[in-house]
C-alpha cells in the first residue's frame, strides 16, 4: 500500500449496522439510515455516495452529520467543494458534482481531511479510495428510495 493510502481506515466497521439494502419511504427515513452510520464513523473513514440528481445523497448526509454529533444545518456544498462539521468525530462533507478536472481533486486535501476525521463524498464514484465504502441511493419513484451498501471496494 502506498504511504498516502495508509491514513484511510476501512469504513467497513462503520457500515456494519447498515443493511446491504434498505428501502426508505421518506426523507426522514433516509436521514435515520445516515444517522446510524454517522454514529459509528471514526477518524479516517471515507464513505462514497452515488446516485442521480435528487436521489437523496444530501438528505442522507444530513443524518450522517447528526449521527457524528453535529447539530449544524447541512446544505449542498454547491459552491464549496467541502464543508467541515465538528462533532464527536469531525465530518467533512464533500460534493464532487461541479468538479471539472483532476487537479481540483488533488486540491481537495482528502488525505488531510481523513487524517482529521471522517469524510462523506457525494458523487463519490468519481474517486477511488482504498478501503472506502460505497453507498448507492436509487430513486424508486415518489418518495421511495433504495439505499445499497457496498462494503467490498478493493480498488
Ligand atoms: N425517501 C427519501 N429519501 C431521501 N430524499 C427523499 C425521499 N423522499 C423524498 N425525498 C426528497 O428528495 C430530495 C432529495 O434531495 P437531495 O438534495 O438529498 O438529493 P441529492 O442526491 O443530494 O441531489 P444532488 O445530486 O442534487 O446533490 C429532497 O427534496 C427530499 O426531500
Ligand atoms: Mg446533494
Amino acid at each position: 500500500m502506498a504511504p498516502a493510502e495508509r491514513r484511510w481506515r476501512s469504513a467497513l466497521a462503520a457500515t456494519t449496522t447498515l443493511p446491504d439494502q434498505v428501502t426508505t419511504s421518506s426523507p426522514a427515513e433516509t436521514e435515520a439510515a445516515g444517522e446510524t452510520l454517522g454514529k459509528r464513523l471514526r477518524v479516517g473513514d471515507v464513505v462514497l455516495l452515488t446516485g442521480e440528481l435528487g436521489a437523496g445523497k444530501t438528505t442522507f448526509v444530513r443524518g450522517v452529520t447528526r449521527g457524528a454529533g453535529s447539530s449544524a444545518p447541512v446544505a449542498s456544498p454547491t459552491f464549496q467543494l467541502v464543508r467541515v462539521y465538528p462533532g464527536h468525530v469531525q465530518l467533512a462533507h464533500v460534493d464532487l458534482y461541479r468538479i471539472e478536472n483532476v487537479s481540483e481533486l488533488a486540491d481537495l486535501g482528502l488525505e488531510e481531511l481523513a487524517g482529521e476525521g471522517a469524510v462523506v463524498v457525494e458523487w463519490g464514484d468519481r474517486l477511488q479510495v482504498p478501503g472506502s465504502a460505497l453507498i448507492e441511493i436509487e430513486h424508486l419513484g415518489g418518495d421511495r428510495r433504495l439505499i445499497r451498501t457496498n462494503r467490498d471496494l478493493s480498488h
